[in-house]
């Protein structure tokens, strides 16, 4: 289901570096398996595509279908790890022009409270006065400015176009099960919940309805998702090498220790664009911390190769690769041939765009090894609803080992709050009196 290749990136350290990487990366899965690391009360995310029941999973898609029912577009209101998961998933797994398609089957899912880009707001405000819309609302803390601006728009736009039994019709919200801003909302507004389980943080979150709910309003088979999550979650928790989840902590770790201090994370399928966003905010919030951990990048491939190719062909030698492929794409599509050959492309006459594609990943690859830039490989066999479960869970398991290799926290993030206090104290947010004072001071000697 899931393919590991660190031939090429194991020739960049020495066997004795490799073999030791390898045993502290067991020893960091034997640490989480025993729950007795740091962080370890959030770590429900382990059991949880095998802990959800059939009963939760069909909850999750009776809300969907009635959603559906009322709407053309579903707006997703959430952030960081309670928006990536799903639009990560919903990305990958639907048409690629789903919004030109003649007669949609299934809404729009539109994301919002991912920003504060007052544009953005407005023209979304602008389309929905034409469209029959609902709402899903996730926040696990209830209290995150941007989803609750965002929030406070929509549900002033639902509740003035369908009254407020309308638009509490048209609102679900995924939060926790008894604190916050938004339990208390929708406890009064008597709006659908779902629950988002203590134990589990927010960038682990797809498996739970702040992940699976949007999916299934897009249409995408959840129980295939989890189904390939649960297979995955068995193979990752082998305790030898063969692991890949071992082997890829391993391999990251060996080569951040040589200075190796940054990761890009590489597709060839545009699809999975928002897969590699999901995988940045999953390794960057978990281990950039106590000043330590691999920066995690992202490029698309082919495209970048023209944009970023140059670096990193060429550029400082801090980095390595991380490729994401693909092993068969469904349509078959071909280059066409052409009478005038004008681009000398005819020899690629009657060959799939998909062997054109892992030609130049081949091409790359050797490339980048050339170049000095160890490449790792890891390879689903196709891109549907099983795979990528199983690849997003790998992804989770890999990170906490590797968290742990690091010697941090992966499942906290006390370094968010930075931004965000003294965003309040220059709104002048009651009760940041003092920091008000003191960060305006700051500010104007900066402007
Ligand atoms: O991974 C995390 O915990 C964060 O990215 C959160 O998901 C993000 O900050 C949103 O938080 P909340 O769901 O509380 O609004």
């Amino acid at each position: 289901m899931l393919s590991m290749n660190v031939k090429s990136a194991v020739t960049f350290v020495s066997e004795k570096e490799w073999t030791a990487q390898q045993e502290r990366a067991l020893q960091a899965l034997a640490t989480l398996d025993a729950r007795t690391g740091k962080g370890n009360d959030f770590l429900g995310w382990i059991d949880l595509p095998s802990s959800i029941s059939s009963g939760e999973l069909a909850a999750v898609q009776t809300a969907a279908e009635e959603l559906s029912r009322h709407a053309e577009v579903v707006v997703v209101i959430g952030i960081g790890g309670s928006y990536l998961g799903a639009k990560a998933v919903i990305d990958a797994l639907s048409h690629s022009f789903a919004a030109l398609l003649p007669k949609p089957r299934r809404p729009l899912v539109i994301f919002a409270g991912q920003n504060i880009g007052e544009d953005y707001m407005a023209e979304l405000i602008e389309v929905l006065q034409t469209r029959e819309a609902a709402c899903i609302v996730i926040s696990k803390s209830g209290t995150t400015t941007e989803p609750a601006i965002a929030f406070r728009l929509l549900k002033q736009h639902l509740e003035a176009r369908y009254g407020k039994a309308g638009a509490q019709r048209r609102i679900v919200a995924v939060t926790d099960g008894s604190r916050g801003a938004l339990r208390t909302l929708a406890t009064q507004e008597g709006y659908k919940t779902f629950v988002i389980p203590d134990d589990v943080g927010g960038r682990f979150s797809v498996f739970t309805p702040v992940g699976l709910l949007p999916v299934a309003v897009a249409g995408i088979d959840v129980e295939a998702l989890v189904e390939g999550a649960v297979a995955m979650s068995r193979k990752v928790a082998v305790p030898d090498e063969t692991n890949p989840a071992v082997q890829y902590a391993a391999i990251r770790n060996a080569l951040y220790a040589q200075g190796r201090k940054i990761e890009v994370l590489v597709n060839y399928h545009p699809k999975m664009h928002y897969v590699t966003e999901w995988w940045k905010q999953l390794y960057g919030e978990s281990e950039g911390k106590e000043h330590k951990g691999i920066f995690p990048a992202g490029v698309d491939f082919t495209g970048d190769l023209h944009s970023m190719g140059q670096y990193l062909q060429d550029g400082e030698r801090s980095l390595f690769e991380t490729v994401v492929g693909i092993g068969c794409e469904r349509s078959g599509l071909t280059v066409p041939a052409d009478t005038q050959n004008l681009d000398q492309l005819n020899f690629i006459a009657g060959r799939r765009l998909s062997e054109c594609n892992r030609m130049a990943a081949l091409g790359t690859l050797l490339a980048h090894t050339d170049g000095g830039v160890p490449v790792v490989g890891i390879e689903i066999p196709q891109l549907d609803a099983y795979a990528l479960g199983g690849l997003l869970y790998f992804f989770e398991m890999a990170c906490g080992i590797s968290g742990y290799m690091l010697g941090v926290n992966p499942f906290d993030q006390p370094g968010v709050e930075a931004y965000k206090n003294n965003m309040f104290a220059l709104l002048g947010k009651p009760g940041y009196e003092a920091q008000t004072l003191r960060i305006r001071e700051i500010v104007s000697h900066l402007q």
